[in-house]
């Protein structure tokens, strides 16, 4: 990759950002498709987004992705949201045009997108969604359009019942459940708490309630405890990688214009993951 006075450049905001997987598939996407793009991490502390988000504008950057703690703070700091960033209320994708910021958010399209391609059909399907954050709002937000039923639980029940009344405005699908005891009642269920990121960390769920052909999803990028355990009792598990991978194809459509290279993208991930 050469750097030139041309080159455009695109970032990632985050606090911390050290161990973020993004700028390998975005700068391998740009050297196939031969753009003359670079994607670069840069460390912004809370107290700093604003300024941060002004200078995308000062330092003329083609656009940012978004990632804890900015998704949500930085939506009073941009010209204009697309409709799906504006209902999620945050934001992982900044577009650059003649100066006009515009944030999208791309997570739940991601998510999505990654269950699609492994053949699962979110239509007519019973979804439960363990958690209650960020996380679970994308893809919440996506899943209940399309799943026949979506219950949310949370450790903290009132995030539980707002999130659930908040999708419960978009489809009318949307509950909360108070425990986790009929877990066998659902086709998919996706961990979107941080349970996990840890290897000590306790399972979000009692494994012994699941039952064969389930489908078990973790936001989580590794192969988790949680699911080599269900993976054990025959269900069919999806990591978080597929989400990472489509979330950031759509931020480089956004960016470029062009058709990401969803293969080049997914051989860089992991790569650097296996
Ligand atoms: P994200 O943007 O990744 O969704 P978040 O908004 O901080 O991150 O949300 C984290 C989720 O993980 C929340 O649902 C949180 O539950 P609470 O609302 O009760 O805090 C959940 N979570 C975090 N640690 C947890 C734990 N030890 N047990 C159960 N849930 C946990």
């Amino acid at each position: 990759m050469q750097i030139t006075g041309k080159t455009k450049i695109a970032g990632l905001f985050g606090w911390p950002v050290e161990h973020t997987l993004s700028p390998y598939m975005q700068n391998a996407a740009f050297l196939h498709c031969d753009l003359d793009y670079c994607y670069v991490p840069f460390p912004v502390s809370p107290g700093r987004l604003e300024n941060a988000i002004e200078a995308i504008r000062s330092l003329n950057l083609c656009g940012v992705n978004l990632t804890i703690p900015h998704k949500e703070a930085s939506l009073p700091f941009l010209d204009v949201a697309d409709e799906e960033a504006l209902a999620i209320g945050a934001v992982n994708t900044i577009t650059n045009t003649d100066d006009i910021l515009t944030g999208h958010n791309t997570d739940g399209r991601g998510f999505a997108a990654a269950l699609q391609e492994q053949g699962i059909i979110v239509e007519g399907c019973r979804v439960l969604i363990i958690g209650a954050g960020g996380a679970s709002r994308a893809i919440g937000y996506y899943l209940s359009r399309t799943a026949k039923s979506l219950h949310i639980y949370n450790r903290t029940h009132e995030k539980a019942v707002a999130l659930a009344s908040f999708l419960s405005r978009i489809s009318g699908n949307t509950d909360i459940v108070q425990d986790l005891s009929s877990l066998s009642e659902y086709d998919i269920i996706i961990n979107a708490t941080s349970l996990g990121m840890k290897e000590d960390d306790p399972l979000p769920l009692d494994v012994n309630l699941l039952r064969p052909f389930q489908t078990v999803c973790d936001l989580i990028y590794r192969k988790t405890p949680l699911l080599r355990k269900v993976e054990q009792k025959g269900c069919r598990t999806i990591d978080g990688l597929g989400m990472l991978l489509w979330q950031g194809a759509y931020a480089f459509e956004l960016w470029t214009g062009m058709h990401p290279p969803i293969e080049v993208m997914r051989t860089a991930l992991l790569s650097i993951v296996k």
